[in-house]
């Protein structure tokens, strides 16, 4: 299977920034990588393209209605959104989505066939004080409650720890590796998911791709501030490819 990126874009970028984005990437991702891009909703149709995936930042878990500024999964798919961030950090922290919130977001990307890429994550804290893999066993326990156990195996999984997010600092290579081995270990033991792909993701730059790329337990990885400007995402991507 390819290993993934994905580079989420986050509420950065005009049209014009947008355009010129487009144009700096084409033909430059090899297709020996799965790339996602997730833009901010209103580019999603300019960035639709054969060489790479298009993904969303978030959704809301309703099919439709009245929810003034919202979108839906459904909506997203008919724009070819095949993948959606659920529970981002930035989401929880700001914007105060719960954990019942991520799960009914987890469901509703999943009925429609989309593969939800949900983020859990540590803070500095949780960290000290050694409780990561406590904190990340239950964000991952509520956000997949009561989900079918068909469709668990296509969750993707980011551990995302929210102090290495936009901050420069990482865990070590070894620390993400076992993170990963622990999350493949939850969702086998508990869950029965023998395929699940886990991601790691905070503060990705070109001189760590390549060493955390390539651990054994890591799938993939989810770029913020290195995927913004094309030129340096496409260089960051040249590292690995
Ligand atoms: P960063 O963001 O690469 O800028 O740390 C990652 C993320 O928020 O997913």
């Amino acid at each position: 299977m390819k290993k993934l990126v994905v580079a989420n874009l986050k509420m950065n970028l005009g049209l014009e920034a947008a355009q010129k984005y487009i144009t700096t990437i084409k033909g430059q991702i090899t297709n020996q990588l799965l790339v996602i891009i997730c833009p901010s909703f209103p580019f999603l149709s300019l960035f639709k393209s054969a060489e790479y995936q298009l993904g969303s930042q978030n959704t809301f878990y309703k099919k439709d209605g009245n929810y003034t500024g919202e979108v839906s999964p459904s909506q997203l798919k008919s724009l070819g959104v095949k993948y959606i961030i659920v529970g981002h950090s930035e989401r929880r922290l700001i914007f105060h989505e719960t954990n019942k919130i991520i799960n009914q977001k987890v469901a509703a990307v999943l009925k429609e066939n989309l593969y939800p890429i949900l983020c859990v994550g540590e803070n500095k804290e949780q960290k000290l004080l050694h409780k990561t893999p406590v904190v990340i066993k239950e964000q991952l326990n509520e956000a997949l409650k009561k989900i079918d156990q068909e469709m668990l195996n296509d969750v993707i999984i980011a551990y995302e720890p929210i102090w290495a997010i936009g901050t420069g600092l990482t865990p070590t290579p070894g620390e993400i590796n076992s993170m990963g081995e622990f999350i493949k270990r939850v969702m086998s033991f508990e869950y029965n998911a023998n395929n699940t792909r886990v991601l790691y993701g905070g503060s990705i730059n070109q001189n760590n791709i390549k060493s955390i790329f390539s651990l054994e337990n890591i799938d993939g990885v989810l770029i913020g501030g290195a995927a913004v400007n094309p030129d340096l995402f496409i260089e960051t991507l040249n590292k690995i490819s």
